[in-house]
């Protein structure tokens, strides 16, 4: 083969013709990305297969070229898989290695797959199509989560535990209600990631470099093959648009924060002085020195691990703030923080729905710190303004018979009438209804509130719609 021919291989750069001498050695090892995002081969290939189908439509390729485009592009597909490809540094990226190794495989047909494409779109198009498939992924994780919840909450509805503000003891509550609290919170990361796929299910192929191709092609034919809702509306936007990866950490960002703020939940349950949880040993480890510990680690790392997912996200904002359009080499930046996100925030669900329907609860520990703190003094407050007394007043009257219960070591609900009696005579023995920690929380009952009832029936109305919603993505 002449050098003319000799379109692409390890020793030969496609862009060759115009340059004089060849890449210093440091700077191919600085600007190549094929360390990481050989990871993307599959996808890079889909897009590629899609993109000789079009082709051979619109008349570009002959039948012949494209068949054997496909089955030489399907054949590295395996050899990767086995492990059998040699990423070249030289050849810079996932895209130049699979080009060069079709062209070796299959000759001239090969040469002829980039037509009407360049790198700038082709590897905006890559990241959607791996990206679509991760956020589906992730999905199943956060359901799988959610299931969780709902099992343990629906065991969970009468069991009584303080509630905290300050996290001091405010108020008691079901420990069914707690769980649903998180239930909620990933309800909402599992919209925003659905609403988010939206935006990253739009085609850039058919864009090129960053004006377009003046070759005849069919956009919405490729766009079809690939599952896209759509070819993208502008190409200077679409082969620059990193939005929907920075949308996807931003979701991450915020899974990862209820993610962490349960984290720290379990952690001090699972400590000796609350003692509300225990953690199963398979979720747990011990320490090399003080053989009587077992430590929550692996809340510990989800909690860890939110910072380099926010980190991601910043990373990937600063990216984007000072590009001009189109494309830029800066946007090879893009794919290690999405690479980490992706995996560090699928792991971490992973652990968490593979550990919740595992928590054991100390149910008389809990109880006995919703006991222990006063935390029916609202209900009592209550009772005196349904009897006719000012909140401000009944207020008053509550702060004394708790100081008196601090010095004298009681929970109101342990007082006898007489002693109650001392702060307001307007209290008659109905009062213990509303001071028992059950006549507490069976009494916040609507929608939203703590009442046993009112948690099975949230309970309910989530198992709908996580059906409804699982029924949505088939
Ligand atoms: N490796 C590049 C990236 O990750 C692919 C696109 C390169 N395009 C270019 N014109 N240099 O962004």
């Amino acid at each position: 083969m002449t050098d003319k021919q000799d379109s692409m291989n390890e020793n030969s750069k496609p862009w060759k013709g115009r340059f004089t001498e060849e890449t210093d050695a440091f700077v191919e090892a600085f600007t190549s990305s094929v360390g990481f995002d050989q990871r993307l081969y599959y996808y890079d290939i889909q897009g590629s297969i899609a993109h000789a189908r079009m082709l051979t439509k619109v008349g570009i390729l002959t039948d012949q070229e494209c068949e054997s485009i496909i089955s030489g592009l399907e054949e590295i597909v395996h050899d990767i898989d086995r492990n059998d490809f040699n990423w070249s540094v030289k050849l810079e990226d996932v895209h130049m290695n699979i080009e060069a190794r079709l062209t070796d495989r299959i000759g001239d047909a090969g040469k002829k797959l980039h037509t009407g494409r360049s790198r700038n779109d082709q590897v905006a198009t890559d990241i959607r199509l791996y990206l679509r498939d991760e956020l589906d992924s992730t999905i199943v994780e956060i359901v799988r989560l959610q299931q969780g919840l709902l099992d343990l909450a629906e065991q969970e509805a009468d069991t009584i535990m303080p509630g905290f503000t300050h996290l001091q003891v405010a108020q008691p509550i079901s420990f069914g209600h707690h769980l649903m609290a998180w239930f909620e919170m990933l309800a909402r990361d599992r919209e925003r990631l659905q609403d988010c796929r939206k935006r990253i299910n739009i085609m850039p192929l058919g864009s090129a470099a960053l004006a377009g191709t003046s070759y005849p092609i069919d956009r919405a034919y490729t766009a079809e093959l690939l599952g896209f809702d759509r070819p993208s509306e502008n190409s200077l936007d679409a082969v620059s648009d990193r939005d929907f990866a920075i949308e996807f950490c931003a979701c991450a960002a915020l899974t990862m924060i209820h993610l962490s703020r349960f984290s720290e939940e379990l952690i001090l349950w699972a400590s000796a002085q609350f003692n509300f949880i225990e953690l199963p040993d398979r979720f747990c480890t011990g320490s090399s020195i003080m053989p009587q510990k077992k430590n929550p680690d692996v809340p510990e790392l989800v909690r860890g691990k939110t910072g380099r997912i926010n980190g991601n996200l910043i990373a990937l904002l600063t990216l984007m703030k000072g590009q001009p359009l189109a494309y830029n080499k800066d946007n090879q930046e893009d794919k290690e923080p999405l690479f980490d996100t992706v995996d560090n925030l699928k792991d971490c669900l992973r652990a968490f729905a593979d550990m919740v329907p595992a928590i054991k609860p100390e149910h008389s520990n809990m109880y006995k710190a919703a006991k222990t703190g006063y935390s029916t003094a609202t209900d009592l407050a209550d009772y005196l303004v349904r009897k006719g007394i000012a909140f401000r007043d009944a207020h008053e009257v509550v702060g004394r018979a708790v100081r008196y219960g601090i010095e004298n070591d009681k929970d109101l609900s342990d007082m006898s009438l007489d002693e109650l009696q001392q702060f307001s005579d307007i209290l008659e023995q109905d009062v213990f209804d509303v001071l028992t920690l059950e006549g507490s929380v069976a009494s916040r009952n609507h929608i939203g509130g703590t009442a046993p009832n009112q948690v099975r029936a949230a309970i309910m109305r989530a198992r709908d719609t996580l059906s409804r919603s699982l029924s949505d993505l088939g």
